[in-house]
């Protein structure tokens, strides 16, 4: 599976220890963040990211800013996004349970690096539901 990860200047250690962790475990990452900790526009990184996962180039995303909202509201703006910002694990499962999220966004400068992992793991490890959540998730794209 190809993961695409992208991120601010505030999540560059934990975009590159969170890579490494993922590479260990068989999946192939594709970094879209910045690499530096100059301080950089997330829309940046996000938008490029979104485009890869709505094109089908990556099969999921990951991505990191300070509090996770920038971030997670750019990407949230394409169609094809469902992008949850996660602060622990049962919301890690329940983004993938109840919202098939396809990008997992996390508050870098909120969450111990320790806490990334186990986020990280229980939505890699859940699958969506569907059912009554396939319907709400079917509301969610916006048509005027
Ligand atoms: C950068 O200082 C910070 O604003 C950004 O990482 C993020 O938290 C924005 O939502």
């Amino acid at each position: 599976m190809k993961i695409g990860i992208c991120n601010d200047h505030a999540g560059v250690d934990y975009k590159f220890r969170l890579s490494e962790y993922l590479e260990s475990k068989g999946y192939e990452m594709v970094n879209f963040g910045t690499d530096t900790t100059d301080s950089m526009d997330y829309p940046d990184v996000a938008h490029p990211l979104a485009t890869a996962v709505e094109n089908g180039d990556v099969d999921l995303g990951i991505a990191f800013c300070g509090t996770g909202n920038g971030i997670g509201m750019t990407l949230n703006k394409h169609q094809g996004i469902r992008a949850g910002l996660c602060w622990n694990a049962e919301i890690g499962k329940l983004i993938k349970q109840h919202n098939n999220a396809n990008v997992l966004v996390m508050p870098a400068r909120f969450v111990s690096f320790e806490t990334v992992l186990e986020i990280t793991d229980a939505w890699l490890g859940e699958t969506f539901e569907g059912g009554r959540h396939q319907k709400r998730i079917d509301k969610i794209p916006y048509n005027k």
